[in-house]
């Protein structure tokens, strides 16, 4: 069969659906790049808010319509990821009906569930369910050309925020083994990758016999030809003076940091159970600046949370300002059905919540305006990633700490190394003119 996959969400789905590549065309099928040509078309899905939710399923409104209009009434519409696992066959009794449904341990079922679609012998033709044994190795062929490659190390995730619909879809923490981590890298590296993103919930908590998070990473690093590693998503509490220690000694290991916030105020971290307070992530952020040498921060912001008063805000206002994120992903909180959060009472009117999130939003956005203002005139090292769109004669490059650059007038190859000049910034690109060929690790060569 000829498959279409669209992906919504986080990296992990990223991942998963390159996985789902492989897997699909092992048994057979081959991928192709519109839904337009294909006999089955699968959604990975996101459960995370509830506005991803209504997207998906609006979608699979919309890609019937358009299947009904193109007469193409064979055309499979499947649905994978979190919210095929979280709902189930409940999926079933949407107005768009799914033709299949698998979900996030479940991908090696996609061929049987695909067969099933076609012949239309099974009644409820869903798998869910979580599995320790199975972790999904993405071919590195089926990879999208660029150069970074997504490394999932485990999946899952044990703690458990009030707020969190990821521990029930994605299932408890469960480690892929050091040994086939390594090899997955190997083999990456071997087909000319040189760069890779370790992935999971919470990398951060990475745990097998004698190895934690800061080993593992010391262990990637010895990969030969292997010239940057980066990761995410941090937890406070699990970030220690190793991995600090590991990120400043290693040149191939980037000086970024993604490490979700959540909220500035005390109180309403506890009520998420995050389990550490403010001067706790302060004292990350200061310790990592005293430490890595030109490490950048990016963090999530969740504003409206059950009980959150004005002053919590405000607090949570103060965090954004005192770290300098580079970059921050804002929302509005969503009740999760089944979450713990889901038994307090939400009593912050969604005009509220807008009003904050908007506002979070400017603070950031200030923030960045002067991390650029002062970025100008600096030489930076960045690897060149592709094409720019919408400029001609242009690259989108990027640096160690994880900074997009605009590169104009140059006709540089991803996976170039150069020097840029840092002219000014737009949207969430620094812009940059080229100056020679460079050296990595941080951002800045010379300031002049
Ligand atoms: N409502 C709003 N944002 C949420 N996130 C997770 N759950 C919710 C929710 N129920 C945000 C957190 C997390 C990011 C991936 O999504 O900020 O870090
Ligand atoms: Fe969700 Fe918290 Fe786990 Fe992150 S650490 S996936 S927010 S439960």
């Amino acid at each position: 069969m000829k498959i279409f996959i669209e992906t919504y969400g986080c990296q992990m789905n990223s991942y998963d659906s390159t996985a789902i590549i492989g897997i699909l065309e092992n048994a057979g099928h081959s991928i192709v790049k519109l839904p337009k040509d294909a006999d089955a078309v699968l959604i990975n899905t996101c459960s995370v808010r509830d506005h991803a939710e209504h997207k998906i399923l609006s979608r699979i409104g919309s890609l019937r319509i358009k299947q009904r209009r193109a007469n193409r009434p064979k055309q499979i519409i499947g649905i994978c990821g979190c919210m095929a696992e979280r709902l189930g066959k409940k999926l079933h009794e949407v107005s768009h009906r799914p033709d299949l449904i698998a979900g996030v341990d479940q991908y090696d079922q996609l061929p049987q569930l695909l067969e099933n679609a076609v012949s239309g012998n099974v009644k409820v033709n869903v798998a869910t369910g979580h599995m320790d044994d199975v972790h999904y190795v993405a071919p590195v062929e089926a990879y999208p050309v660029n150069n970074s490659h997504l490394v999932t190390i485990h999946k899952g995730c044990d703690y458990k925020c009030t707020y969190c619909i990821v521990p029930s879809t994605r299932g408890p923490q469960r480690e892929k083994s050091p040994l086939m981590i390594l090899d997955e890298i190997k083999n990456i590296v071997d087909q000319g990758g040189r760069e890779v993103t370790l992935l999971g919930q919470n990398v951060t908590a990475y745990s097998a016999p004698g190895m934690n998070f800061a080993k593992l990473v010391q262990q990637v690093s010895k990969i030969k030809n292997l010239d940057r590693i980066r990761f995410l998503t941090s937890h406070p509490c699990d970030i220690d003076d190793e991995l600090i220690d590991t990120i400043a000694e290693l040149d191939s290991v980037c000086p970024w940091l993604h490490i979700p916030a959540q909220s500035g105020s005390d109180r309403v971290l506890k009520r998420m159970k995050r389990y550490y307070k403010v001067a706790d992530y302060m004292r990350i952020i200061e310790q990592a600046r005293k430490k890595i040498p030109d490490v950048t921060f990016s963090g999530d912001f969740i504003v409206g949370f059950p009980g959150e008063t004005d002053e919590d805000f405000r607090q949570t206002v103060q965090l954004m300002r005192d770290v300098r994120y580079d970059q921050a992903f804002c929302f509005k909180y969503s009740e999760r059905p089944g979450t713990p959060a889901c038994k307090m009472t939400d009593d912050v009117p969604i005009e509220i919540k807008k009003e904050r999130l908007a506002e979070l939003l400017d603070v950031q956005e200030e923030v960045w305006q002067n991390i650029t203002k002062d970025a100008v005139g600096e030489i930076w090292s960045v690897v060149v990633e592709g094409e720019a769109r919408h400029s001609e004669n242009s690259v989108k490059a990027r640096s160690a700490n994880n900074r997009k650059v605009i590169v104009d007038g140059t006709e540089s190859q991803p996976g170039d190394l150069i020097s840029v000049q840092i002219t000014g910034s737009n949207g969430s690109s620094f812009l940059g003119k080229i100056v020679s060929a460079a050296t990595m690790k941080g951002t800045a060569d010379v300031n002049i």
